[in-house]
């Protein structure tokens, strides 16, 4: 099978096929892409989240350093001292698990302090705690709206959120658009019951803010709901890391504000800080939350510190920020696509499969850790690498990027050819 000619789209489901004769499809075009060097998922990391790390290269199974660009650690928190020690003395106190679900049994002081501690840092009333992200998108989504409701979702908002609107309408608007959000409430005002507009903060594959102060506005003048999931803003935007409605100005404004602990907090789970009414039924009907064990001791405790630490120390948040403009600038001045990105996202658009894949394993071969980002998950004239960035990435590590990624925009023609000169790529 010739891979370049399909997607994932292609194995979705197929024709006459059952499940073994799919799978065995799949496996085939899959065989085919690690035989081109185009297979970038699961690469092993053999040391963890930091700006460079071990890999076991799959293709010569020997072990070797790679410029990692593709951590969501934006603040590298999953390294810091206070953040492990607090895990520690938890995993001791407590031991290595929780033993139930939270409702029969599973329910430590610690994750009591945990919610108390979300909900503060996101000013609202109050928080519930998931086990990770997307379950507690999901799961609070699906137990908020039901038949007679509607889900209002901007066209980019993440997999978690569209697979928690399954029991109930959803339309969509426009990208960050917000004429056709607008256009998109009218049309929803006297045929639902509950509306909820829902957008993410940070774009998870544009790096882009939602205008969420104009959302909120907006909403409300229809009487909707406005919930935000925070993954990529929290610790990040925010004149103290707080995320998206602190950006903003907005706080206690946004109805419900939901995110992940595993992005710039280091460690994993999920939350939602909403009013203390809202959270007590999500406590009875959020299935994710009610039938899953609840959150390891030793991870609420490090995301307890890990909010202490963003708190504590502004400068992580301040050199993360040096080198996104660092960055982009320079993305700008050689000519790339970056889109929207206004955050530690950078998106490198090419538009054309095929060139990503090509690009992406030589910047593997010249050790540099990025993601392709390919149709369906984006369209295909919108295929692009996207790279993410560490406060601790230092100016070597960024300049080798910028020299690598330089050097293949010419060769494959997606910047300028101009003064091409070569890059010593192994
Ligand atoms: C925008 C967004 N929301 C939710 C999630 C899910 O979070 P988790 O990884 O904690 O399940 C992710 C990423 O993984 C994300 O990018």
């Amino acid at each position: 099978m010739d891979s370049t000619k399909y997607s994932l789209a292609d194995f979705y489901d197929i024709e006459g096929l059952d499940m073994i004769e799919r799978a065995k499809h799949f496996y085939e075009y899959h065989q085919d892409i690690h035989k081109r060097h185009h297979n970038q998922y699961r690469r092993i990391s053999l040391s963890g989240s930091a700006p460079v790390i071990k890999v076991l290269d799959p293709y010569t199974e020997i072990e070797r350093e790679m410029i990692y660009m593709a951590s969501n650690d934006y603040l590298n928190l999953t390294r810091h001292p206070r953040i492990i020690e607090a895990g520690r003395q938890a995993l001791e106190k407590y031991g290595a698990g929780a033993g139930s679900v939270p409702l029969l049994g599973g329910t430590l002081d610690i994750h009591v302090q945990l919610e108390k501690r979300v909900a503060a840092f996101k000013g609202c009333e109050s928080a519930i705690i998931y086990t990770n992200g997307f379950g507690s998108n999901c799961g609070s989504i699906a137990a908020l709206l039901r038949e007679n409701d509607v889900a209002i979702l901007d066209l980019l908002v993440h997999a978690s959120i569209i697979d928690g609107c399954r029991g109930t309408h959803v339309e969509y608007f426009r990208h960050n658009n917000m004429n056709s959000l607008e256009k998109t409430l009218q049309k929803c005002k006297d045929k639902y019951r509950t509306k909820l507009v829902i957008v993410d903060g940070v774009y998870s594959m544009d790096g882009d803010i939602s205008k969420l102060d104009e959302i909120v506005n907006i909403a409300h003048s229809y009487g909707a709901y406005v919930m935000v999931d925070e993954a990529h803003a929290t610790g990040v935007i925010g004149k103290n890391g707080r995320g998206t409605p602190e950006h903003f100005n907005i706080e206690g404004k946004v109805d419900i504000v939901a995110g992940t602990f595993s992005k710039a907090l280091g460690v994993v789970g999920g939350f939602v800080a909403a009013k203390k009414e809202i959270i007590e039924y999500l406590h009875y009907y959020s299935r994710s939350y009610m039938f899953s064990t609840a959150q390891t001791p030793q991870t609420a405790a490090s995301l307890i510190e890990a909010m202490n630490v963003i708190e504590d120390e502004p400068i992580l948040r301040e050199k993360l920020w040096d080198n996104i403009y660092y960055f982009k600038k320079n993305l700008i001045d050689l000519g790339f696509n970056i889109g929207n990105s206004e955050t530690a996202i950078f998106p490198v658009i090419i538009g054309n499969d095929v060139k990503v894949r090509e690009i992406c394993r030589e910047m593997h071969e010249a050790g540099i850790y990025v993601n392709p980002v390919q149709y369906p998950a984006v369209s295909r004239k919108l295929s692009r690498i996207r790279m993410s960035l560490m406060y601790n990435h230092t100016r070597q590590h960024l300049d080798r990027v910028l020299n690598v990624l330089e050097y293949l925009g010419k060769k494959y023609e997606i910047i300028n050819q101009s003064g091409n000169e070569e890059v010593e790529i192994a």
